[in-house]
């Protein structure tokens, strides 16, 4: 199988902040879990450049637009290498290679007569230099909201997009293919939407000083930026050796842009003859400290804090809290500190390391380090159970259920320590092949865990297959869950507290 998984592509007149890192982590683990499962995978990210806000941006820094992002998307290249993003590409919109696509598909639409040249009639706000939208310049008397002179009523040429003539085709897909977009809340709010009728939209806007890629045979226009941004999933991979990518399986988003990416960029590509992609998934937004993050507040959980996170917790407990508490789902959720703080000492410091501590020093102490034969499965069909929901979970890409099911495992095996009191085992000789057994389920439950833990903590599985005295898996996941996998006689490796207790 194949998996083609999307992030959107980032602004440059930002640099990264938790919103853009959360969305490209994700993406990283669905990634990771799919290699593991033996699919393909080709994993997109990159940065959306021909904004007009970059060329103000670099103008007020004495620099040209390109100088500008060059430097941004620099930046984002950077810092998803020091979070370990295993993408497969990172597109820039200012690339030729994706703007040959763009003005080539735009080309097409022409021709199809899905593109055409109009009129765009509205309320100008000759200072701004931009339309006020009708309800908007009502509510203002027609005057301009920033300055309050007269609203000027002005006429524009513009391609369009005949948007108004897919309507239907959407919401079919959408009936016949419920997971099509997804959450299901968010498809009824883009489903709600359409009825209430599609118009034509401009698609292109007057260049500004040449920033943006040209309507085809047009030099006055660029294409808008929007239309220019969502193509680049497909451009990316529209050349001989990578055409078999296309269409995407997944395209993760915010909230905030489904209806470009669930109804005009399906749109746009039905009116290119092209397949759709397989799923939108949207999720909700993050906070900071209970409150909606804005440069107001300068409440940002930026690079830096970011930073200073992965420095004091370690990469891996950094993917965990994004992966275990973040807004995959329809709910917001929140960044904040003292949530953080307990998840990495209830979870990671106390469940998870202390299973694994206790069963490699036990290992150690009643076997000298060698992994003994057991033949008692207890644990065995509660673990099959597990991979089971694990994986259904993962498909769903519901990573808080997957997570949930896999903690309750590392739990079960804490209160299997419990149950067992492998220290009283010990003391009576008699005991010795059930104490074999106990030690081999645990040692069986560990291994499993850190073939399931991988694609959210690659780093931690690695370590906790080192102590386990196991190689880095080559194996699929479908033959890694097998249960008994750990042979008899592993010597375990040295081990250490991987997650030490934070204040
Ligand atoms: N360039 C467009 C996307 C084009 S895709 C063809 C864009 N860029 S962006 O940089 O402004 O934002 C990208 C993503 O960041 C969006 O998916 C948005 O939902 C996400 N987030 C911005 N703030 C966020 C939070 N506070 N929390 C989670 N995600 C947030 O839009």
């Amino acid at each position: 199988m194949k998996f083609y998984v999307t992030t959107p592509i980032y602004y440059v007149n930002d640099r990264p902040h938790i919103g853009h890192v959360y969305t490209t982590t994700i993406a990283d683990i669905l990634a990771r879990y799919h290699r593991a499962c033996g699919d393909e995978v080709f994993f997109l990210t990159g940065t959306d450049e021909h904004a007009a806000k970059v060329v103000d941006a670099a103008a007020e820094r004495q620099l040209t637009p390109l100088q500008w992002a060059d430097k941004n998307a620099q930046e984002f290249q950077d810092t998803f290498a020091r979070l370990g993003i295993s993408n497969d590409d990172f597109i820039r919109t200012t690339q030729e290679r994706h703007k040959a696509k763009v003005q080539q598909y735009v080309g097409e639409l022409m021709q199809t007569g899905d593109v055409y040249l109009g009129e765009y009639e509205g309320w100008y706000d000759v200072g701004q230099e931009e339309y006020v939208p009708d309800n908007k310049a009502k509510e203002y008397d027609f005057k301009s909201p920033v300055n309050g002179r007269p609203l000027e009523r002005k006429t524009e040429k513009n391609y369009f997009f005949r948007l108004s003539r897919y309507g239907d085709a959407l919401l079919k897909r959408m009936e016949e293919q419920p997971d099509f977009v997804q959450p299901d809340e968010r498809r009824n709010e883009m489903v709600n939407r359409i009825r209430e009728g599609l118009n034509d939209v401009p698609i292109s806007r007057i260049s500004a000083g040449g920033w943006g890629i040209k309507v085809p045979g047009d030099d006055q226009h660029v294409i808008y930026v929007w239309i220019d941004a969502l193509i680049n999933y497909l451009s990316t991979v529209d050349t001989d050796d990578r055409r078999h990518w296309w269409p995407a399986d997944v395209h993760l988003v915010g909230k905030d842009i489904l209806w470009f990416h669930s109804v005009i960029w399906p749109a746009l590509l039905l009116a290119l003859k092209r397949p759709l992609p397989r799923q939108v998934y949207a999720h909700g937004w993050w906070k900071s400290e209970g409150q909606k993050m804005s440069k107001s507040l300068g409440n940002f959980v930026d690079l830096e804090k970011i930073d200073q996170y992965v420095a004091t917790y370690g990469l891996d407990a950094f993917r965990y809290f994004l992966a275990s508490n973040g807004p995959m789902g329809v709910n917001d959720s929140d960044f904040a500190h003292a949530k953080f703080v307990e998840v990495y000492n209830a979870d990671l410091a106390n469940d998870l390391g202390n299973l694994i501590n206790r069963t490699l020093s036990m290992i150690g102490r009643y076997r000298a380090g060698a992994i003994p034969a057991g033949s008692a499965p207890d644990l065995q069909a509660e673990a099959t159970a597990l991979t089971k929901t694990y994986q259904e979970a993962m498909a769903r890409l519901d990573l808080h259920g997957a997570l949930e099911a896999l903690w309750k495992f590392v739990s079960r095996g804490n209160r299997y320590v419990e149950e067992n009191a492998p220290w009283k085992l010990a003391k009576d000789p008699a005991q010795a092949t059930r104490l074999d057994s106990v030690l081999y389920n645990l040692a069986e439950s560990v291994r499993l865990i850190s073939v399931l833990v991988a694609p959210v903590m690659p780093t931690i599985s690695k370590q906790i297959r080192g102590q386990l005295g196991v190689e880095e898996t080559t194996k699929r996941l479908a033959d890694e869950i097998q249960w008994g996998g750990l042979a008899a006689g592993t010597r375990i490796g040295t081990a250490a507290p991987l997650f030490p207790k934070q204040p």
